[in-house]
């Protein structure tokens, strides 16, 4: 009797050399950093050089943030990766009335070019690749780190880093969205060339199945819909005239890691397949780097629980595993403490130390994709490679991931799987160890670290002297050229530029973008 995978695909109590009569390890594997890079995208992978760790971090004021980056690289981290208050995300300043009690929470409260100039005060920004997540304000964010990069002397091209500047899924999950689809995607194609031209080593979109994996998507659905969503942005970039072989290198996408390891691996192999696949086949793409799906991974904060927090050590740790034997390049462990506040710094650097334990204390770094060649991972790989690929024959049957997204498609597919969870949760035929099973009763209290409740009056002190101060005139007549850019065909990112130069704040620019394009209007459900 065969189990059910996360995806509903039977995993066998026995996979034996049956599984691969008649698979041919040349077609479906090829070399590690070969074509169609199941392996894993680099031919030396972690024996040449250890996936990055890098640990989502930002909350309060810029300040507050930019010393925990310097903990964080102090503690050996090797990336940045920014996370943003809510009403950055949405774009409107700290002092919007739809940004009260948001500030500084969720994320770090950035207003313009004076708090990113904070945010990285001390940070050589030619020695650090900076992941933002940021979506519809993205190219605001990119250019205000542009605009720092300057005054610090280092110059566009010398820039590394990603935004996750990921629309599509924001309409199916998550929700940080602004402008209706069509712009967006204008405005997602405008990045593109900007960033060929001006920070041409820069990673211009994570195309990210972990929101959906978050709200519910299995691990088919998860490749299935972000592959999907990668297809359509492909697409915008060739209408605007780009040329694939120029974009496509720096396309980079974003996945969970559950508990549910087997499968995990097979899943993160799986999308490197489909990818490979479209772009040669699909789209034409002939340089290799075109072909190869390059990820970040981040543990599934889903799967943490406020029961017994310290557990979430252990499925961190198996979760991490998942990514790495998966070819993970990028990695965020969770802190155990994340089910019930933000992370305490002792849990953050317990979360890095995980990641540090695999890359130094066990062999997994000693050889490529070990698992190559395995009855039952090869059989899972074929078996999730399968299950994506009619996900994804479906998303184009209704017109491509756009008008999926409009006919709620993708939203109620997910939303199916989210009850089966949650009703396998509640029977107790899903166990979670520590609520369901295995309880303890009388778990010591936790004390959460908590924002400064003055947080919010200084940040709108400091935007309120930020106006004062500036030329007025000057930010009025960079946004109306913005406005001009916006309204016709030109790339809307030269003005912003300049806007953001003369420290218009985010929520203004944003604001002049709604005036010209509108806001997205979700489809009614019934
Ligand atoms: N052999 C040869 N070269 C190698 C190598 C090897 N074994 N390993 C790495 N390299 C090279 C790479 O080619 C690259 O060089 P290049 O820049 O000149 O091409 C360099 O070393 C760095 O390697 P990677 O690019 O693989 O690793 P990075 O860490 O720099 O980039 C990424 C990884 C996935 C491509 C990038 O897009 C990235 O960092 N993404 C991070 C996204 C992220 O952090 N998102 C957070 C989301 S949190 C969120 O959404 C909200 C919350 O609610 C979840």
């Amino acid at each position: 009797m065969s189990a059910t995978s996360e995806s509903g695909l039977p995993i066998e109590p026995v996979y034996g050399p049956s599984e691969l009569d008649g698979w041919d390890p040349g077609e479906k594997l090829g070399e590690p950093g070969s074509y169609p890079f199941t392996r894993g995208v680099y031919p030396s992978m972690y024996t040449g050089r250890p996936w990055t760790m890098r640990q989502y971090a930002g909350f309060g004021t810029a300040a507050e943030s930019n010393r925990r980056y310097h903990q964080l690289v102090e503690a050996g981290t090797g990336g940045l990766s920014v996370a943003f208050d809510l009403p950055t995300q949405m774009g409107y300043d700290s002092d919007a009335p739809l940004a009260k009690g948001e500030v500084g929470k969720v994320g770090v409260a950035i207003d313009s070019i004076e708090d990113m100039r904070v945010l990285f005060g001390g940070i050589p920004l030619d020695q650090v690749s900076t992941s933002m997540t940021i979506n519809a304000p993205a190219a605001l964010l990119l250019l205000m780190y542009q605009l720092v990069g300057a005054e610090q002397g280092v110059a566009g091209e010398k820039l590394t880093g990603t935004i996750q500047n990921d629309v599509l899924k924001e309409y199916i999950a998550r929700g940080t969205y602004i402008f209706p689809p069509a712009q967006s995607l204008r405005l997602v194609s405008d990045i593109f060339a900007y960033c060929q031209r001006e920070i041409p080593r820069w990673n211009m979109i994570s195309i990210s199945g972990y929101h959906m994996a978050e709200a519910g998507a299995t691990p088919a659905q998860e490749v299935a819909f972000t592959l999907a969503n990668a297809r359509e942005y492909v697409r915008a970039a060739l209408s605007a005239g780009l040329d694939v072989d120029e974009f496509a290198p720096r396309l980079s996408f974003f996945f969970v890691a559950r508990t549910s390891i087997l499968e995990e691996v097979a899943k993160f192999r799986a999308a490197r397949r489909i990818w490979a696949h479209m772009m040669r086949d699909e789209f034409g793409a002939k340089n290799p780097k075109s072909q190869m799906l390059r990820f970040h991974t981040q543990t599934a904060g889903v799967q943490l629980t406020a029961q017994q927090p310290e557990v979430n050590l252990v499925r961190v740790t198996v979760q991490a595993l998942a990514a790495v034997l998966g070819g993970t390049q990028s990695l965020h462990t969770n802190s155990y403490d994340e089910a019930i506040a933000l992370p305490s710094e002792k849990a953050a650097r317990l979360a890095l130390r995980t990641q540090q334990v695999l890359a130094h204390e066990t062999d997994v770094t000693k050889t490529v994709d070990p698992f190559a060649g395995s009855y039952a991972i090869e059989s899972l790989t074929d078996d999730v490679e399968e299950a994506a690929r009619d996900l994804m024959r479906q998303v184009e049957e209704l017109g491509g991931a756009v008008m999926a997204i409009e006919r709620g498609f993708q939203k109620s597919e997910i939303e199916r799987s989210a009850y089966a969870i949650a009703q396998g949760i509640d029977s107790g035929e899903r166990a979670v160890v520590g609520v369901n099973k295995f309880k303890a009763n009388g778990d010591e209290p936790y004390e959460p670290l908590r924002v400064d409740p003055e947080l919010e009056a200084a940040q709108c002190e400091r935007l309120a002297a930020l106006r004062e101060s500036r030329n007025g005139a000057a930010v009025d007549r960079a946004l109306d050229e913005l406005r001009t850019a916006a309204s016709g065909s030109e790339n809307v990112m030269d003005p912003m530029r300049d806007a953001l130069a003369a420290r218009a704040t985010g929520g203004e620019v944003c604001d002049a973008l709604r005036e010209v394009w509108g806001v997205y209007q979700p489809p009614s459900t019934m």
